[in-house]
């Protein structure tokens, strides 16, 4: 009774996974425009999880949202100012809150750009490029309020870091590179002398926000040796790209920021390094943090060979289908034993926040940022970047296939 034509048929019936196993290629417009609309949808709930837990939320996991807007748009100011003064007057109880600032809202004079402008002009894509608008219209207010909740909860974190969640300082890469392999360190140090503490107060020197400095591009001795350590892994490493990768966006080039492009490239290719080494041992739990970050920073480095195609499947893989967000949760769906997620947090991340029902605030800020980059990669494919979402083949670690 078994026959091909029967199997096929099978097949054909056999429910819809409610993932692809394996995603199309964006050589077509159909292909394009399924993977903008997986990209899409998973930005939405996390969005809604944004939104959900915005009171919340600290600032480590509003940056991400910050840089996902900027490559959905860049010109909301006229949104931005209203919902501000709304907070504002709400704080000083000035004005009560009649109804959910959101919802009160008008519909913003989104001007299609980047992604929107891109897929205007195709009537497949032209719906996800509203759809981007859309999302990037709710992200601009959504973002204002964080700020609010974050000047009452963390003021002098927000004073250090305000920068790196406000429009201006993530600019969008406009030309494209590869990582170059050769620069790859021979061995990496241990982890274990990472000092977050550190490693802000000289992020902080940077952006001329911190206790003792004004002027922006400040460099210390202390901060010079820290961020051109060779051999970091992990925090450490993702630490000191963040460092020159905002030294560059700030435009400083004196002394030591002359190299600037030099630490990016070295840095960015042991962080590539480091994310094929996670690929080849399928992604364990908790390296996806730092692999989303290492693919959000580089991205934005300009180095395009981040968005594989495989590497986008396993970050669409990893969100919690209810809750929206990315967390801990492990491949039975069970989440993971948050007093072990504590130690560990505290140890690499001091400023995570995870959430009872296993939501990372970290980790969805840093999903939301690389999926972003994605997006914007992919609106622009194959145009901008030659060849961005490549069909790589999975890396063969030794005594696996
Ligand atoms: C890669 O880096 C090596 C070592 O710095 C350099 O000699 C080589 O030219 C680089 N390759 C490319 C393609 O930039």
């Amino acid at each position: 009774m078994s026959s091909p034509g029967l199997l096929l048929l099978l097949l054909l019936l056999a429910p819809r996974p409610l993932r692809p196993s394996l995603l199309p290629r964006p050589d077509t417009a159909e292909g394009k425009a399924t993977l903008a609309g997986l990209i899409l949808s998973a930005l939405e709930r996390a969005t809604v999880f944004l939104e959900k837990r915005l009171p919340e939320i600290n600032l480590d996991g509003v940056v991400g949202f910050q840089v996902l807007e900027g490559y959905e748009s860049n010109s909301l100011r006229s949104v931005r100012t209203a919902c501000c003064a709304f907070e504002q007057r709400q704080h000083r109880g000035l004005a009560r809150p009649v109804a959910h600032p959101v919802e009160h809202a008008v519909s913003p004079p989104v001007q299609l750009t980047g992604v929107q402008e891109e897929w205007a002009r195709d009537p497949l894509l032209q719906p996800l490029g509203l759809r981007a608008g859309r999302l990037a219209g709710t992200l601009a207010l959504l973002l204002r309020r964080a700020l609010f909740y974050l000047r009452l909860s963390d003021p002098r974190y927000l004073k250090e870091f305000q920068p790196a969640i406000q429009p201006g300082l993530w600019k969008l890469p406009k030309t494209w590179t590869r990582t170059n392999a050769s620069l790859v360190y021979p061995t990496f140090e241990p982890e274990d002398s990472f000092s977050e503490e550190s490693s802000d107060s000289c992020l902080a020197l940077l952006l001329g926000t911190g206790m003792d400095s004004g002027q922006p591009c400040g460099l210390s001795d202390f901060c010079r040796t820290l961020m051109t350590k060779p051999g970091c892994s992990g925090y450490c490493l993702s630490h000191q790209l963040l460092f020159f990768l905002w030294a560059r966006l700030m435009g400083c080039t004196e002394g030591l920021f002359h190299q600037s492009q030099s630490y990016i490239d070295l840095y960015c290719a042991n962080m590539m390094d480091l994310n094929q080494r996670d690929d080849a041992v399928g992604f364990v739990y908790p390296a996806q943090d730092i692999f989303m970050e290492n693919i959000m920073l580089c991205g934005i480095g300009g180095f395009s060979d981040f968005y594989k195609l495989r590497w986008l499947e396993a970050i669409l893989n990893w969100q919690l289908p209810q809750e929206g967000c990315f967390g801990g949760r492990g491949a039975d769906g069970a989440a993971k034993d948050v007093r072990h997620q504590e130690h560990l947090s505290r140890r690499v991340k001091r400023r995570e926040k995870q959430f009872a029902d296993g939501c990372s605030s970290h980790k969805t800020a840093m999903a939301v940022a690389a999926l972003g980059g994605f997006l914007y990669v992919l609106a622009a494919y194959p145009a901008a970047t030659g060849e961005p979402l490549p069909p790589t083949p999975s890396p063969s670690p030794p005594g696996s296939s």
